[in-house]
């Protein structure tokens, strides 16, 4: 089933809008809130959308968006292309086995994905490229930090959003060292 837009789409949605150029993969693009976007933005060239979810791709492509590329893929498995600005409004948070959902269960403990996609980013990142990624306390932001140091980036944490008493977003710009 396709994500709806939630708080999470539109907090990396402004950044997109600022921050997105060049060549653009939106990964688990979902409705293609953040592809779109960047489609529309003069410092970008072509917006390539994957997910691996085939109905929110069939939904895109129905589109017929002029410089929008959308096709199903595991992370990276079915992309060889190399992206200036990579943007991942990831499933993050921990697994809950009574409600599995694919656009939120990040994996048992909420960065699994993440992680599976930090090791891979660095391969279709082009020299300057930059990485915007939306995730919560609840994935564990230390783990994350973490990552992101051993898999050999560095991050500026863009911009830091309570939602309740529980739940705070994070948007990250990540970028090789
Ligand atoms: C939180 S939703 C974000 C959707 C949309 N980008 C947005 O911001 O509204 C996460 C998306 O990632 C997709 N997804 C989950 N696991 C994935 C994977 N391994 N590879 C590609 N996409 C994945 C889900 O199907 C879902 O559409």
């Amino acid at each position: 089933m396709t994500y709806e837009p939630q708080e999470d789409s539109y907090l990396l949605l402004e950044y997109v809008k600022q921050l997105a150029y060049g060549k653009v993969l939106d990964m688990g693009a979902g409705s293609g809130i953040l592809a779109k976007q960047a489609v529309y933005s003069q410092q970008v060239e072509e917006v390539v959308a994957v997910d691996i979810d085939e109905q929110s791709i069939e939904e895109l492509n129905r589109d017929d968006i002029k410089g929008l590329r959308a096709f199903q893929s595991n992370l990276f498995a079915n992309i060889t292309e190399k992206f200036d600005t990579i943007v991942f409004n990831p499933p993050y948070l921990p697994k809950d086995e009574k409600d599995e959902d694919i656009a939120l269960d990040g994996g048992v403990k909420g960065y699994e994905v993440i992680e599976m996609f930090l090791k891979n980013a660095k391969k279709h990142l082009k020299p300057a490229g930059i990485i915007l990624m939306v995730f919560s306390n609840r994935t564990g932001k230390k783990e994350i930090d973490k990552i992101i140091k051993r898999e050999g980036y560095r991050f500026e944490l863009l911009e830091k959003k309570s939602l309740d008493f529980f739940e705070e977003l994070y948007v990250y710009k990540i970028v090789t060292k």
